[in-house]
């Protein structure tokens, strides 16, 4: 059976860090208030030549260098984000021309901050369908450019970035075990970020020609929760895999309390839960890939440990991803 293995990863922030006190110069806040309500203490910001598929380029980069693969080998590029450069052509299509990716086709993949396991998702349908397929899955944005700097309430959440992986298919078992996607558009308005203006009068409701993120914290921050629960407990309940067996969570970071309280729930000691919302703060769709190369590049992650992959955004949406290391 072919399974799904990530044989690469990578990862690019910006330059420019900003720190919660440059946030106190900007609104009413403070940095005790950013540090013990979200576990941000610094987030990076895009300048000049750091939109977001120069990010997921260079992320890609890396991916492909740790994989060993060229670019002229991929067969496929998904990029999730919520903020691509453009809307057409795709952020997808922008890193192929980059990369000089020529026999891969690109699409974008927008499930907010689940992008990247939604990505990981659609990425195994393939390998499964043609085992020798390379795939680039990128989770890239810049959120920086999309927040309302004058509202605090969501400001000192968001930060920019990206990460990539490299997926090719493996006999072996080890890769993708099983993932599971969730969405419920009831709930949209509690957490969005509006484009062009919509000619869809229901939507204008939210004043959504205005494209910066709005959110409903608290009632997102409980969603968050209960969601990545029951999409852990059921696909470990699926994979009759005991949480005592996972060795690492890699989750969305949104907030630390968010993720304190997931670990409780799930009975995970925290210091299985990998993060980094403390120096990147919320990146939305790259947030994972982020983390993820992170704990590759710095040795946290050896063969056949059993990893969890949790997400939770806009849409809503929400999954989780078990992999064998
Ligand atoms: O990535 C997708 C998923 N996103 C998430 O999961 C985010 C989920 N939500 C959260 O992380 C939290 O709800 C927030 C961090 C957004 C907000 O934290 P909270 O503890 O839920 O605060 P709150 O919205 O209930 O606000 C509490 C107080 C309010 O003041 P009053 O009404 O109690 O006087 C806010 O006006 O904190 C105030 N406040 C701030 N004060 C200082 C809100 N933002 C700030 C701020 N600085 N930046």
């Amino acid at each position: 059976m072919t399974r799904s293995m990530i044989i690469g990863t990578g990862s690019c922030l910006p330059e420019r860090v900003m720190t919660n006190a440059d946030l106190e110069k900007m609104v009413d806040t403070s940095d005790s208030w950013i540090t013990s309500r979200t576990g941000i203490r610094t987030r990076r910001i895009a300048g000049a030549g750091e939109e977001t598929s120069r990010l997921g380029t260079a992320a890609a980069r890396e991916a492909l260098a740790m994989a060993g693969v060229s670019a002229a080998e991929l067969g496929l590029i998904i990029v999730c984000s919520i903020t691509p450069d453009l809307v057409m052509p795709s952020c997808a299509c922008l890193v192929q021309k980059e990369l000089g990716a020529l026999n891969a086709f690109a699409f974008d993949l927008n499930a907010a901050c689940s992008g990247f396991v939604y990505g990981l998702d659609v990425a195994d349908k393939y390998i499964r369908a043609d085992p020798e397929i390379k795939i680039l899955v990128i989770g890239a944005e810049n959120l920086s450019a999309r927040v309302n700097w004058q509202d605090r309430s969501t400001c000192v959440l968001f930060g920019d970035g990206a990460g990539a992986a490299v997926l090719s298919g493996t006999d072996q078992d080890r890769g993708l075990l099983a993932s599971r996607l969730y969405s419920d558009g009831r709930l949209w308005k509690l957490l969005s970020l509006g484009g062009a203006p919509s000619r869809n009068p229901d939507l204008d409701i939210i004043g959504n020609h205005e494209a910066v993120i709005k959110m409903a914290g608290p009632d997102v921050f409980k969603n968050a929760v209960r969601s990545m629960e029951s999409a852990v407990r059921r696909l470990l309940d699926d994979q009759d895999v005991d949480i005592g067996a996972i060795r690492m969570l890699i989750p969305h970071q949104a907030n630390i309390r968010i993720l304190k309280s997931l670990a409780e729930r799930l009975e995970l000691p925290f210091d299985k839960v990998y993060t980094t919302i403390q120096k990147y703060g919320n990146t939305s769709a790259a947030s994972v890939p982020v983390a993820l190369d992170e704990a590759n590049r710095g040795g946290a992650l050896h063969r056949d440990d059993l990893l969890l992959f949790a997400v939770f955004g806009g849409g809503f949406t929400w999954g989780a991803a078990l992999v064998r290391w």
